[in-house]
């Protein structure tokens, strides 16, 4: 499998938000830049909201993967596809229709994503998985950078992949949550193909390095 078929998108959560465009350019190389925004009320910890990343839109040198873990995406998600970013995932715990959502979502021109917590099944998505351009398996609690990553999601993720195979779909399987140089590969043999990395991006001395490095170790996993 060649690295064309996977992604590495790091998340800004590690970074160093009074110099976010800095942080932004350490990482030209990476696919997308995943933007966490969170309300305090969906999990217990707050970021920012759509005038940030605005700005962070207008600056970055690649495209957005907004993972929004707020309350009520129905009324909020919208706004993030319409100020350009490219991919906006939202919780399956949080969404009242989400397939009308990711419907919402790809008419304005954004990749559709919908997220599951640790504890949710997947299995409901099974039928709906073509409304979706990217199914999010988290592999934390969502709330914190710098947490272990969870193998008792990859189960889950790879029931997933067997599914999304034998239906011929496209969608993208991103995982995200303690992913870094010792925990890639098993993410990566179990379907993943698109990976946020947080602390093991911008806590490494060369982030744009670190990309590569991830980049190569989950293409020597792909199967
Ligand atoms: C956690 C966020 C993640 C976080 C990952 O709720 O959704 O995107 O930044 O951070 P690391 O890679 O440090 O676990
Ligand atoms: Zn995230």
């Amino acid at each position: 499998m060649t690295g064309d078929d996977l992604r590495i998108n790091p998340s800004i959560l590690a970074a160093d938000f009074v110099n976010m465009q800095a942080e932004l350019g350490r990482i030209a190389n990476a696919d997308f830049v995943h933007v966490d925004v969170m309300d305090n009320h969906f999990v217990p910890n707050l970021t920012f909201g759509p005038q940030m990343v605005e700005r962070i839109q207008a600056t970055s040198p690649v495209p957005l993967d907004v993972h929004l873990m707020i309350t009520d995406p129905d009324r909020w998600a919208p706004g993030y596809a319409e100020l350009g970013a490219a991919s906006v995932t939202f919780h399956l715990e949080a969404a009242t229709e989400p397939v009308a959502l990711a419907r919402r979502l790809r008419q304005i021109g954004a990749r559709a994503g919908v997220a599951v917590k640790p504890a949710t099944p997947v299995e409901g998505l099974f039928d709906v998985l073509d409304e979706f351009d990217q199914i999010l398996v988290m592999t934390v609690e969502p709330g914190f950078g710098g947490q272990s990553f969870l193998a008792d999601q990859m189960p889950k993720l790879a029931r997933l992949s067997q599914e999304a195979r034998r239906r011929g779909s496209h969608v993208w399987l991103q995982v995200d949550g303690g992913i870094g140089e010792d925990t890639i590969a098993q993410a990566a043999e179990n379907g993943a193909d698109t990976f946020v990395a947080g602390s093991a991006v911008f806590g490494a001395d060369d982030p744009s390095r670190a990309i590569e490095s991830l980049r190569s170790a989950a293409g020597a996993h792909r199967h």
